[in-house]
């Protein structure tokens, strides 16, 4: 049995998934739209502690300021009698056709100014709601073709709108920070950012990287091949982790959106560990909220919608106490010995050595036996992934 979710566990989920029609490029929608005051008391009532949501998620596209007030505010009376909270707010930059070609990189410039305005107007939102973080996943920025987009301008772009809001941030003294979620394509042929690494390498060049950080998703990652727990890690030693979508995917395909766990589930096992426990000897790693980005299947009907989205949260408690038997496990604590994890964190050079010295020691190359690892000194890494397994299976 799966343990119930608290609060203290901090899962959230974003308007859009729970709230998704099932509409796709194939066809139209399965399910009756969800209205957001319902969704907050469902949520409230199956142990999440957040909603996220685009600005148009909660009030259509060109609505008037009245109609926007109203929606607010009924949104905000339920999250007062839930005790729901706004852990993060997104902008849609990518469903209305004026954002065909993007929004902060489109080419053309009037469509650039709008999306900053647009972005703007919802920073004032999420200051409003409390929201900590922002969001911003450019799906429209890119190309299909290689000479319809001047990328290294494109680049130029991203970052000035990237620095207008960072100034506006400061300037409001709005407590936010950015998180941008990369993305290797879908719906563009090529999105600009595709992984987290460009992402990081990218926010390093701007005026204020300390506000700006990821969101990283666990299908997109995965789209392209790439280990999620692994650029997680990485994330986390960037001090970049500001935010994360956790969903399902079975390899190299289409967007997926599964349920967490319904992809790879041994990915998933060893990237909990991570986040609550910093790995099999670390220390927490990661905060922030639990983020679900998942899309309940199109076979659903609104039960299936709520069973999924709790499957989201019992999936991810089940392999945080697997994670935490596992750690606990002496067996695994000999195995990762003598696997010797833990040296990686002895660094290489005695403390003071410089490179002459090195280059002096005898003992490095000139005596060292390299040969001695021929049919010898094996890592027992397989055993260790077998520890894993079974802990992950239930058999210990
Ligand atoms: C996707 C993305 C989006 C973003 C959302 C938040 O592939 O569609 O994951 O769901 O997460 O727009 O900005
Ligand atoms: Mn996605
Ligand atoms: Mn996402």
């Amino acid at each position: 049995m799966a343990p119930n979710p608290t609060r203290e566990d901090k899962f959230s989920f974003g308007l859009w998934t729970i709230g998704w029609a099932a509409q796709d490029q194939f066809g139209g929608p399965t399910r009756a739209p969800l209205d957001v005051v319902d969704a907050i008391h469902k949520l409230s009532e199956i142990g999440a502690y957040g909603l996220t949501f685009h600005d148009d998620d909660l009030f259509a596209f060109g609505s008037t300021d009245a109609e926007r007030r109203h929606e607010i505010d009924r949104t905000k009376k339920a999250l007062e009698e839930t005790g729901v909270i706004v852990p993060m707010i997104t902008t849609n930059l990518f469903s209305h056709p004026v954002f065909k070609d993007g929004a902060f990189t489109s080419n053309d410039r009037e469509v650039r100014r709008f999306a900053l305005r647009k972005t703007l107007r919802n920073l004032d939102l999420a200051a409003e709601m409390g929201a900590k973080t922002f969001v911003m996943w450019g799906g429209r920025e890119g190309a299909e073709y290689d000479h319809a987009k001047d990328v290294g301008g494109a680049m130029e772009r991203y970052r000035e709108g990237v620095n207008l809001l960072c100034q506006y941030v400061i300037d409001q003294g709005y407590d936010i920070r950015f998180a941008i979620e990369p993305k290797p394509n879908e719906p563009r042929g090529d999105i600009l950012l595709p992984t987290l690494g460009h992402a990081m390498a990218f926010i390093d060049t701007l005026e204020h990287p300390e506000l700006v950080g990821l969101n990283p998703e666990t299908g997109h990652e995965q789209m392209a091949g790439l280990n999620f727990t692994s650029g997680i890690a990485q994330a986390i030693e960037h001090g970049k982790l500001f935010h994360i979508d956790l969903n399902g995917q079975r390899g190299v395909k289409f967007d997926q959106d599964l349920v967490f766990g319904h992809g790879d589930i041994f990915n998933a096992f060893s990237l909990v560990g991570l986040l609550e426990f910093g790995g099999p000897n670390g220390g927490r790693a990661y905060d922030g909220p639990r983020h679900f980005d998942y899309k309940p299947s199109r076979t659903e009907d609104m039960n299936g919608v709520w069973e999924s989205a709790k499957a989201n949260m019992a999936t991810y408690l089940l392999l945080k106490e697997r994670a935490k038997a596992f750690n606990a496990d002496p067996e695994v604590q000999e195995a990762l010995k003598a696997s010797r994890v833990h040296e990686i964190h002895k660094a290489t050079l005695n403390p003071g050595e410089t490179y002459s010295d090195l280059l002096a020691d005898r003992s490095a190359y000139e005596e060292f036996d390299a040969d001695s690892y021929f049919n010898a000194k094996g890592f027992n890494f397989v055993r260790l992934n077998q520890l894993a397994l079974e802990h992950l299976m239930g058999a210990r």
